[in-house]
């Protein structure tokens, strides 16, 4: 058993997680720089301007800022990504760091706003193009091959609020326009793209959270704006292969596995519609060309009506992806039966597995589920599969020897790369794997940096104090060697 020759061994991370620098050099306000930090109890806010009064609410999936409002930064208010880990100013000591580790492949994100700051400027912003060059030069100077995502939850502000984000089929022609500028601009330097970050999760969230923001109206409003993300990353795809033939671009859903929680055929039915709805219906729009025939039956139950037009469909068709990428963190379990012992965390929800264990943050820790994720996938497409995140998001601690031992993520990670080793050997295309947040960030869903990934710690806080400093893990030696080894010394 062991890995293929040029498997991509890896880490990810995304810009407004790890930059900061949040308004030098041009850049614009992105949405999440209008998001302040939260925690397990209490959700991040959006903060705005509505009738020139500051206000906030909860920066859930598919809440958006409330009609007519602005975005606006309450000075008395901590928003975790204004800093961030300042990848911005370190970004050279990071990668001779993730080198070091014997990285393969660097995945990051491009901030929009630091290339087009509002998102429909005439002209790119040079600084900002700039500044990524020289971020893929110092990976290339190490043969570190950067996978970039085009877009990771982080709209221009001014976009979002414009198009009411992505109701408008204007984001279409914005978001292809700067995919373009990223295309002609880095060739060469970049080979592996990434259109959207977890494309899903703009239906799947809708009904995990509970919160009254699963109603018709999200459900069409959450659809629609997929439908043009389907466009605009089809387009992309197609003109990423004209501008250079050996562009290899992906898609990247969030890889979240429901299991039905007992034999009952309703719950099995609901599992596998949930499957459908969740994860196969970005899937196969974005890798077979066309919406599945359930797709019908997902709108008819929330009453959605879409705006498509002949051109919209004859360009999926054109535009499917050359590898299929995914986040994998944990199962669910769903079920029709009134269910007593339930998951408490963030993004997380519905009944308890009694055969697994939860983090802190009630994500249930499950390395069979990533083989039967790859399996049930690489089955479904047969096109190259590449684990784009996963990690276990934990406190860890600073010895007063200076060390982190966090022997629990190496074995969390120990257990997903043996359930790797078996999805291969049962023929899966397997081309990589890149752990969320190799270096600390700052957490999408809570805004905490003590919600850690990394193999590298940040020395920072929840409230923003810290030096900044970076310190390897036990964890950092242990991926070393694992990448070393292509996988064979796991100890
Ligand atoms: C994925 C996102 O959902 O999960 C990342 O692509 C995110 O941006 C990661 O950070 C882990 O989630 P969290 O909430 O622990 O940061």
């Amino acid at each position: 058993m062991s890995f293929p020759k040029n498997f991509l061994w890896g880490g990810a991370t995304a810009a407004n997680q790890i930059e900061g620098a949040y308004n030098v050099d041009g850049k614009g306000l992105s949405v999440t720089d209008i998001t302040t930090a939260g925690s397990l109890e209490h959700p991040r806010m959006l903060t705005y301007k509505l009738n020139g009064k500051l206000e906030e609410s909860p920066a859930l999936p598919g809440a958006g800022l409330p009609e007519g409002a602005v975005g606006a930064i309450d000075s008395n208010e901590y928003y975790p990504n204004h800093v961030a880990i300042d990848f911005y100013h370190h970004y050279k000591e990071d990668i001779k760091m993730f080198a070091d580790m014997g990285f393969k492949t660097f995945r990051l994100s491009i901030a929009w706003t630091r290339i087009f700051p509002k998102g429909d400027e005439e002209k790119p912003n040079q600084a900002g193009l700039d500044f990524y060059r020289h971020v893929f030069e110092e990976c290339k100077k190490y043969d570190i091959e950067p996978l970039v995502t085009i877009s990771h939850y982080e709209d221009p502000l001014y976009l979002s609020e414009k198009y009411h984000d992505w109701q408008d089929r204007k984001m279409i022609d914005m978001y292809v326009k700067y995919a373009k500028v990223l295309f002609e601009e880095y060739k060469g330097l970049v080979k592996y793209w990434l259109t959207f970050n977890e494309i899903n999760t703009a239906v799947m969230m809708l009904d995990m959270f509970g919160n009254n923001n699963n109603s018709d109206e999200a459900y069409q409003h959450a659809y629609q704006k997929l439908h043009y993300q389907f466009v605009a990353s089809a387009r992309a795809v197609k003109a990423a292969h004209e501008i250079d033939p050996n562009y290899v671009v992906g898609n990247m859903i969030c890889g979240i596995v429901d299991y039905p929680l007992t034999p009952d055929p309703k719950d099995v039915l609901k599992c596998r519609h949930d499957w459908e709805k969740n994860i196969f219906y970005c899937g196969d729009v974005q890798c077979k060309g066309k919406y599945p025939t359930f797709a019908k039956r997902l709108w008819n139950e929330h009453n959605v009506h879409l705006d498509i037009t002949d051109q919209d469909l004859e360009d999926l068709v054109k535009g499917t992806v050359d590898i299929y990428t995914f986040s994998y963190y944990m199962s669910n379990v769903v079920t029709t039966h009134e269910v007593k012992d339930k998951v408490g965390g963030n993004f997380a929800a519905g009944a308890k597995n009694p055969y697994l264990n939860y983090s802190e943050w009630g994500w249930a820790t499950d390395p069979t589920g990533l083989q039967y994720y790859l399996e049930v996938i690489y089955d479904r497409y047969e096109i190259p599969v590449m684990v784009v995140e996963n990690g276990l998001g934990a406190v860890d601690q600073v010895t007063s020897d200076g060390k982190i031992h966090d022997d629990y993520r190496i074995d969390y990670l120990r257990q997903h790369i043996e359930a790797m080793q078996k999805a291969i050997d049962d023929g899966v295309d397997l081309i990589g794997y890149t752990t969320w947040g190799c270096i600390d960030l700052v957490s999408a869903g809570t805004g905490q940096m003590s919600k850690r990934y990394g193999f590298i710690y940040v020395d920072r806080d929840d409230n923003g104090e810290g030096s900044l400093k970076r310190l390897p893990k036990d964890s950092f030696y242990w991926y070393k060697k694992v990448i070393e080894s292509q996988g064979e010394d796991l100890d």
